[in-house]
């Protein structure tokens, strides 16, 4: 035990959008905490309170936990070999196949067995697939290493800019472990007897992660695929959402109509599923039909604005919305992305607005970065709009469902809106004299 009988638990990838939520919750719960990151420039600034992504709730928790010497950031995995607990939440991003790479969840999981000063629960938070806990403990075997680690396999079900709630208020806590009391000894860390808790197998709760985040995107394709249907027969999807999701064995969650998901794990982990069918020897057709729907939204957008507009070439264009979902900065994987490099490549001028995200170097494009260079940043949607030719909606931020129609339609060239995530009213929309598009409506 750590120092008054406390729990010394470490978190592998600290830093991370799991990571650093898991790593200031954990240590709000009471526990001392180390917090271990390769990212030198992030810990530097960590250790200062200031956090690598926007989080609700989250800085104030890391601050106070800093301060209450709770948590703590380092680099040096020395400093883990006396946490009886070490989460590993570092990514497990796509290869060009699909699959995840579990790359880095390999080598922590090395460097911390081989660092052990006493035996530890090695708990693998990150998105891996189905057979990966024993893999990596078939490996740890092989090396003489199973002695002092015991795996568990605990995935998250983490929303971002929600994640600290979601942390604190699971819908259900998933352990999976060779033995069930290791399993729940780790399920019970979070302290939570209210909330259900499936102690289970390590395949299982790989496989539990995978389906839900599958499931939720097979809402979305569904809603997507019957939208088509609502537009070309004079329905309004929305109504169609409250009438379908008003069934408890549905429910409204995961219903919105629009452009898709994208984001850094829906569309990663529903590429992985399939490729692990694939492996399995099985066709998943229902997943990749999911996945299909999904595509084409994004190329149905851009198609409806090169209809309207008789072509792009030449055209300006504005994009509303660059995060790939509100109340966060994260482009990771955002379907913005790709929408704008196709309407780039079509030849279109395209200016992009997005309230957290003012200019180029407040976004970690990442790879994305050159293909953007070419677009003009606006401060405001009504900058975006001016002298426009079409505009197209992409994230439903708040901000932009309270617009002033009357004024877009007179600061446009041509009063085009493709609303991508029917955030505006048709009604309204047409008395301010817009040529309105949404999906399904
Ligand atoms: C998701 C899962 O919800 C979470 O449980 C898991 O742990 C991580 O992946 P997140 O990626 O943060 O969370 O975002 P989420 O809120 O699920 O939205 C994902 C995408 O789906 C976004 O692009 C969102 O705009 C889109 N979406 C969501 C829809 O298009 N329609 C909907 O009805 C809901």
């Amino acid at each position: 035990m750590g120092r008054k009988g406390i729990i010394k638990i470490a978190v592998a990838g600290g830093l991370g959008h799991i990571g650093l939520v898991q790593a200031a919750c954990l240590a709000e719960k009471g526990y001392l905490t180390v917090a271990f990151d390769s990212d030198q420039s992030k810990l530097l600034k960590a250790q200062q309170g200031q956090l690598p992504f926007i989080e609700a709730g989250l800085d104030e928790l890391v601050i106070k936990n800093l301060r209450s010497e709770r948590l703590q950031f380092t680099s040096d995995v020395d400093q883990v070999g006396e946490a009886e607990v070490v989460f590993v939440c570092v990514g497990t991003p796509s290869l060009p196949s699909g699959e995840a790479d579990t790359s880095s969840v390999e080598a922590v999981v090395e460097a911390v067995a081989r660092n052990r000063q006493k035996p530890c629960l090695l708990v693998i938070r990150s998105t891996v697939p189905v057979g990966t806990a024993r893999r990596i403990n078939g490996g740890l075997e092989r090396m003489g290493l199973s002695g002092e680690v015991t795996l568990v396999s605990n995935p998250e079900f983490l929303r971002e800019g929600s994640a600290v709630s979601d942390f604190n208020q699971p819908a259900r806590i998933v352990a999976g472990a060779e033995d069930s009391l290791t399993a729940e000894r780790v399920a019970r860390l979070y302290a939570l007897p209210q909330v259900p808790m499936v102690i289970t197998s390590w395949e299982n709760a790989e496989l539990i992660k995978y389906a839900s985040n599958a499931f939720l995107a097979m809402k979305i394709s569904f809603i997507n695929e019957l939208s088509r249907l609502a537009g070309k027969t004079g329905c309004d999807i929305r109504e169609i959402k409250r009438g379908v999701g008003l069934d408890p064995r549905v429910g409204p969650c995961f219903l919105d109509a629009g452009v898709g998901f994208s984001g850094p794990c829906l569309e990663k982990d529903l590429r992985s599923l399939i490729c692990q069918f694939d492996h399995a020897g099985e066709k998943a057709a229902l997943l990749q039909a999911v996945w299909d729907v999904n595509e084409g939204q994004r190329v149905r957008l851009i198609e409806k604005l090169e209809r309207e507009l008789g072509g792009l070439s030449g055209r300006k264009v504005t994009v509303l919305g660059l995060a790939f979902k509100p109340h966060t900065d994260d482009v990771r994987n955002s379907h913005s992305l790709p929408m704008i490099k196709r309407l780039l490549g079509k030849g279109a001028r395209v200016t992009v607005q997005d309230p957290w995200l003012i200019t180029p170097s407040r976004v970690d494009l990442g790879g994305a970065a050159r293909d953007l260079e070419a677009v003009v940043w606006a401060k405001c949607p009504y900058e975006a709009a001016t002298g426009s030719e079409g505009l197209l909606v992409l994230t439903d931020w708040p901000q932009y469902r309270s617009l002033d129609l009357v004024r877009l339609a007179d600061l446009m060239k041509r009063p085009l809106v493709v609303d991508g995530r029917n955030l505006f009213d048709r009604a309204e929309a047409d008395r301010a004299g817009l040529e309105y598009h949404g999906v399904g409506i």
